[in-house]
């Protein structure tokens, strides 16, 4: 969960979010919108605990999955790790796997008593791997990668050696793999194909923690989101429905914006009318007092 009270961002020396109060709790699905270089990657990364607000409340809990925009994904620490791996590290038991993984590697240079103690580990490890229903994950994991286009032959490749799309892929898979309650996705359509679209509109759709999706992606937007958030000229307004909605409630808005402006404007000159009237007769009533 996400609870965010008067948060203003400010990124170099430009503002670019004032005031913004926002929650995003279990089950709501939030499409966050506006022009480019409006500050939604900013705001997001705020949300996510990337950024620190120039000033207000920011309270977050449970586990918050955050996908980026940029296709250079973070550097890994182990510049071998296989994209299976990568995607299993999102949860724990990635770590074990990864550990099973090394001791492998290390037992193909070794023999005599080191060896044995490889073998001996490599064992441990196993079985607890297996009594934690790794196998399982494992297969998680790959059905993950399948459903966002990573090909099994690219799930043993080294992510360092990726290109960019495919290791936005595999960050992609990674974070939805892990177990989440709230997902923060930035343009995740990017690079995908129409299969590996459609399928991520339906697992955010059946998605039951929070998510809060930028996208340029006006399906997605309409398919899997129940809300939005339009950021415009630094302000967040909530608009309750989905894209298509948003759309025709703007210019609805925008229209009353414009009523309620001109009804001002009108009584303004009435009421600046009635009073050069008025001036006018106290003028009159000055001279003939004088006159009298
Ligand atoms: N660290 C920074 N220092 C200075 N300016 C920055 C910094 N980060 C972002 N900006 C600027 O802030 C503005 C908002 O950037 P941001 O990436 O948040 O916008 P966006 O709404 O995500 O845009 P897009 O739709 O193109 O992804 C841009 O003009 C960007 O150049
Ligand atoms: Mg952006």
């Amino acid at each position: 969960m996400i609870l965010a009270r008067d948060l203003t961002i400010e990124a170099g020396i430009r503002t670019l979010v004032t005031g913004a109060s926002l929650s995003l709790q279990q089950g709501e699905k939030v499409g966050l919108v506006g022009r480019n270089g409006a500050g939604k990657t900013t705001l997001l990364r705020t949300l996510a605990g990337e950024l620190e607000p120039a000033s207000g409340h920011l309270a977050r809990s449970g586990v918050i999955g955050y996908l980026s925009q940029e296709s250079a994904v973070p550097e890994l620490d182990n510049p071998d790790l296989s994209a299976l791996e990568r995607v299993l590290t999102a949860r724990e038991l990635g770590d074990l796997q990864v550990r099973i993984e090394e001791t492998r590697r290390k037992m193909e240079s070794e023999e005599g008593e080191g060896l044995d103690l490889l073998i001996r580990r490599f064992d441990r490890l196993n079985v607890e791997f297996e009594t934690r229903g790794g196998y399982t994950a494992i297969a998680e994991a790959k059905r993950f990668a399948k459903s966002v286009g990573i090909s099994n032959d690219d799930l043993d490749q080294p992510v360092a050696t990726m290109s960019g799309g495919q290791r936005r892929r595999v960050e992609l898979a990674r974070v939805l793999f892990s177990e989440t309650e709230t997902l923060l996705l930035d343009e995740p359509t990017n690079h995908l194909d129409l299969d590996a679209k459609n399928w991520l509109m339906e697992f955010l759709a059946d998605y039951q923690g929070g998510l809060l999706v930028i996208s340029h992606d006006l399906e997605l937007l309409d398919e899997s989101i129940t809300s939005v958030l339009a950021l415009d000229d630094g302000r967040v307004e909530p608009f309750r429905g989905n894209y298509s909605y948003y759309l025709a409630e703007k210019d609805r808005r925008r229209e009353q914006r414009i009523r309620e402006r001109k009804h001002q404007d009108e009584k303004i000159a009435r009421l600046e009318e009635g009073i050069r009237r008025f001036k006018g007769t106290t003028e009159k009533m000055a001279k003939r007092a004088r006159s009298w």
